[in-house]
């Protein structure tokens, strides 16, 4: 006999499973499942045996369950990068087609978050989604858009007040820090807009133009400046300004060189398209102690450039404001604040043209990241794949590939080619992914139609690991503060509905 034939005739030294097999020897056919009980370790710490502990930490806010095991699933990437140490930094990004729960989830992170003690920001809410959240948690809510407020970029917000306590404390290198990043946070919106007006970027020697220009402005006036008197600026050539645009001491080469930015500083600055929203003075500054939501839903979806352009100019406001507080917290001038900044929609900005990943990565850049959680929300990669440009799509895809962790939800087939190289995803969970995106049944019974299979069904992925599989059932009061469709809701009550 072969060794291996040997063991497998050796008798086995335990019953398996189902007790001794075969006739006679007490096998159970019939298997009852055991009843399962769920409770804290402080609630059943007397139980034994068979306790078995959940696949994941309970660390972070309760988002779902899993999908197959009913576990309770808390993340969000605040606490599973401070105190479970399961992330590398605080971030999350989430992909999903349309209506099956994107805003809905990051809303109950943000919720949750708040519960922490975390200040959410939502920079630029074009349903309204998180309006009713952030109201509800007391926080400040800016409208913008044409006839409801307006956001001047030239505005250097806090920046200002803050380099001067900050120089008061003898910190004078955090306040040179935060002097230089207003600075460049304005250059990069005029050049942004002048990019989104002309649907081209403007050429370097504008941007060097544009920068002296600022300076200057800094320099001679003391009110906060708005783009007319960069306009100004410009027109009075001072010596700073022509030797970056090398007239070579010719006024008239200058006129040449500076007219087409002079154009497009008029246009922004007598008001059209982009200027009312941009060129008057900020009506509501954004406060850095409560939640926050900027509501640009009166920006209708037909103005995609107004769109991409308020979406920049928020974040870009948001990510300052946010800055300007952990420098004044690391001086002890401030109380230590943690925040958890929303990017919902990201596409919408990113597709306004050539170079908008640049300035969406320079804008939302933090110097410091300490307690500061941030979620971008998209629909899928061939919307980043859509760009005008190859290197805009890979500085896209950076944003994925840098997330701490990524929540997939329903996603098309030909998502997976583009996404398993990024996400590594399994076959199994691309299948599970395609399957959430299926359209919903008819449900003949009520008459309309039946929820749609991939709901509040998400994949949380972080790093090659596999993934955890989760459903997101929302709470009665976030049914009722949540309702996005509500003013259809309210109108079939008024059509006499039931
Ligand atoms: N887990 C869920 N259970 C039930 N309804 C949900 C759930 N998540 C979202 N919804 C509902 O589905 C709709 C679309 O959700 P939303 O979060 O706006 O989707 P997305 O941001 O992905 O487009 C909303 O009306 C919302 O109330
Ligand atoms: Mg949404």
């Amino acid at each position: 006999m072969t060794p291996h034939h040997k063991t497998k005739t050796r008798a086995p030294q335990r019953p398996g499973a189902r007790g001794w097999v075969g006739r006679g020897r007490g096998e159970a056919t019939l298997l009852d499942p055991a009843s399962e009980f769920r409770g804290t370790t402080v609630q059943v710490c007397g139980l034994w045996p068979w306790v078995a502990g959940s696949g994941t930490p309970m660390i972070g806010v309760p988002i779902g369950r899993h999908i197959s095991t009913g576990a309770t699933l808390c993340c969000d990437p605040i606490s599973w990068f401070q105190r479970a140490k399961l992330i590398r930094n605080p971030s999350v990004f989430f992909l999903g087609l349309t209506s099956l729960g994107k805003s809905t989830t990051v809303r109950r992170m943000a919720t949750g978050l708040a519960g922490y003690g975390v200040l959410p920001m939502v920079l630029g809410d074009l349903k309204p989604d998180y309006v009713d959240m952030v109201t509800a948690l007391g926080g400040q809510v800016i409208r913008l858009g044409r006839g409801r407020g307006h956001l001047n970029v030239l505005d250097p917000g806090e920046a200002k007040n803050a380099a001067r306590r900050l120089r008061e404390a003898g910190c004078e290198k955090q306040a040179q820090e935060i002097e230089a990043d207003a600075h460049g946070r304005r250059l990069t919106m005029v050049t942004a807009l002048l990019a989104i007006l002309r649907k081209q970027a403007p050429s370097d020697v504008e941007e060097s133009i544009l920068d002296q220009a600022l300076r200057v402005l800094d320099q001679q006036t003391t009110h906060t400046p708005v783009l007319a008197d960069l306009l100004t600026v410009i027109q009075q050539a001072p010596d700073s300004v022509r030797e970056v645009a090398v007239d070579r001491g010719d006024f008239n080469e200058y006129q040449r060189i500076t007219r087409g930015l002079e154009a497009s500083l008029i246009s922004l600055s007598r008001g059209g398209r982009l200027g009312e929203v941009f060129a008057q003075p900020t009506t509501n500054p954004m406060r850095m102690d409560r939640p926050v939501v900027y509501d640009v839903s009166s920006v209708t979806e037909t103005e995609e450039d107004l769109r991409s352009a308020v979406l920049l100019a928020c974040w870009s406001n948001g990510f300052a404001t946010v800055n300007i507080a952990q420098a004044l917290s690391d001086a002890g001038l401030e109380p230590r604040r943690h925040y958890f900044v929303i990017m919902d929609e990201l596409w919408q900005a990113l597709r306004a043209g050539t170079g908008m990943v640049d300035r969406v990565d320079s804008l939302t850049r933090l110097n410091r990241t300490v307690g500061v959680g941030t979620a971008m929300i998209t629909h899928t990669i061939s919307d980043l794949r859509a760009l005008p440009t190859p290197e805009d799509y890979l500085k896209a895809k950076g944003f994925v590939e840098r997330s701490g962790m990524v929540i997939c939800g329903g996603l098309p087939q030909a998502e997976m080619s583009d996404l398993t190289p990024i996400v590594g995803l399994s076959q199994a969970e691309q299948d599970m992914l395609v399957s959430w995106q299926d359209p919903p049944a008819w449900d003949s019974r009520r008459g309309e139609e039946a929820e749609p299979p991939g709901l509040g069904k998400f994949l949380v992925k972080v790093g090659g690991r596999p993934g955890i599989p989760i459903r997101v059932d929302l709470t009665v009061t976030e049914r009722q503060i949540h309702d996005t469709n509500k003013l259809w809701h309210q109108q079939s009550r008024l059509g006499g509905q039931p």
